[in-house]
């Protein structure tokens, strides 16, 4: 018979993996603020854009806006769940130049390309996790999974914006 203890045997809170579970609560953090920052860019472009067909952009943000906001709350749920702490605001170090409000505020091409770009790091970052995570931490695993499919769809809904911009010739 085994001892009962007060720690898993098995899986990512198992004694002997704390060096997993530490790069994992590090990948994680970064993930956290990659969705703040998203968070912080696409509530600026739902409310900059000027004119007729910068509204469905407008619109699309607005959602946005909030479910990458509960992207950043499952990540930080994930992050104390792993035994870390979710960091403040003086940790913040915003990476997302290509968001930045255009020069013209009729420049919607520049914002599709920006979310874009923003929802591949993200696609990228979150593979890496979900590859991490193999045979580590299934259910880490399955929390990024699922929100990798948003960002595919966001991507592609924006893919498809700029198609639209470029058959006109105007991207
Ligand atoms: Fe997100
Ligand atoms: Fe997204």
């Amino acid at each position: 018979m085994t001892t009962p203890t007060t720690t898993p045997g098995h899986g990512i809170l198992g004694s002997d993996r704390q060096e997993d579970r530490e790069q994992l609560i590090e990948m994680l953090t970064r993930a956290y603020w990659m969705e703040v920052e998203t968070v912080v860019s696409y509530l600026a472009n739902s409310i900059n854009p000027d004119g007729v067909r910068a509204q469905e952009i407008i619109e699309s943000l607005e959602e946005d806006v909030q479910e990458e906001l509960g992207h950043a709350r499952q990540f930080g749920e994930r992050i104390k769940e792993l035994y870390g702490v979710v960091p403040g605001s003086l940790d913040f170090k915003p990476e997302q130049s290509y968001l930045q409000p255009p020069e013209q505020q009729t420049d919607v091409v520049h914002v599709i390309k920006g979310v874009i770009e923003a929802e591949t790091g993200a696609i990228d970052y979150y593979n890496e996790i979900i590859e991490f995570c193999e045979g580590k931490d299934l259910v880490t695993q399955d929390m990024v999974i699922d929100i990798l499919r948003d960002e595919e769809g966001h991507r592609r809904l924006f893919e498809g914006f700029l198609r639209e911009y470029k058959a006109e010739g105007l991207a």
